[in-house]
């Protein structure tokens, strides 16, 4: 593709997020004008929680899908996992600072090996984490595994660049706008070239359905979101 570097570069994804932590949440409504926290309400209203539900958030980052729905939800139970310390730091203190403890629980877990037993949730979501995996198919299988039969499956995540202009304009700021003021405002642009390899290489909606399928979700559908810049993904345990 033209402008893309001859050899990709090679990406650690914890040190990729490790370093972004202290602006993560500021950047990410920078650069989406706020439409992130739109969809990620969409995700928390698709969720059809209840108070006595049990919901885990995989790859929760700093827990903005988890404090949003603790707060919709009152005396819903959550459990927050992540792999990175800074993340799972920066999660701890916005729980607190929420005055949400009692309802929500970070800690350390892999999404590859998620750290619960078999059907153990009401509700399993994950938001803008999948593309972050080394095997994403995994991924879904383990959060198929740890919801209940009956239960809810949520992946909300981008999606490669739509064909079109429109596609095309989005694959720039992807590629060039955001590394160069990511870069600046975090001081780390690899960072920021690290989303662009990421959305552009990760699954098309429809392979993602049907690996949900494979999964043994039923019920599965997507939504699309901003033109088809992400996706909201649901299916049934
Ligand atoms: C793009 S952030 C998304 C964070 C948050 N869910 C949000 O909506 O902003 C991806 C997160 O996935 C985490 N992550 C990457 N690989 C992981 C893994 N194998 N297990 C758990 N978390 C992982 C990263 O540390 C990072 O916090």
């Amino acid at each position: 593709m033209a402008g893309m570097p001859e050899q990709k570069e090679s990406f650690n994804v914890e040190e990729v997020f490790q370093r972004v932590v202290p602006t993560y949440d500021r950047l990410n409504h920078l650069f989406t004008l706020n439409i992130d926290r739109r969809w990620r309400k969409r995700l928390v209203k698709r969720s059809e929680v209840r108070p006595s539900s049990r919901v885990l958030d995989v790859c929760t980052g700093t827990a903005d899908v988890a404090i949003a729905l603790a707060r919709r939800f009152r005396g819903v139970s959550v459990d927050a996992i992540d792999l990175s310390e800074a993340m799972i730091e920066v999660a701890r203190s916005k729980v607190r600072r929420a005055g949400l403890s009692d309802s929500i629980t970070v800690a350390p877990g892999d999404a590859l090996g998620i750290p619960f037993a078999d059907r153990s949730f009401d509700v399993v979501c994950n938001s803008f984490g999948l593309r972050t995996l080394s095997d994403p198919a995994r991924g879904v299988r383990e959060m198929a595994r740890v919801a209940r039969v009956g239960g809810r499956v949520l992946i909300l995540e981008f999606a490669p660049p739509p064909e079109g202009l429109l596609g095309s304009l989005y694959a720039w700021y992807l590629r060039s706008f955001m590394p160069a003021l990511g870069g600046l405002l975090s001081g780390y642009r690899t960072s920021y070239s690290y989303l662009y390899e990421s959305v552009s290489a990760f699954l098309k909606p429809a392979e993602l359905l049907e690996i949900m399928r494979t999964a043994g979700l039923r019920e599965v559908g997507s939504e699309r979101l901003s033109g088809g810049i992400a996706y909201l993904y649901v299916g049934s345990r």
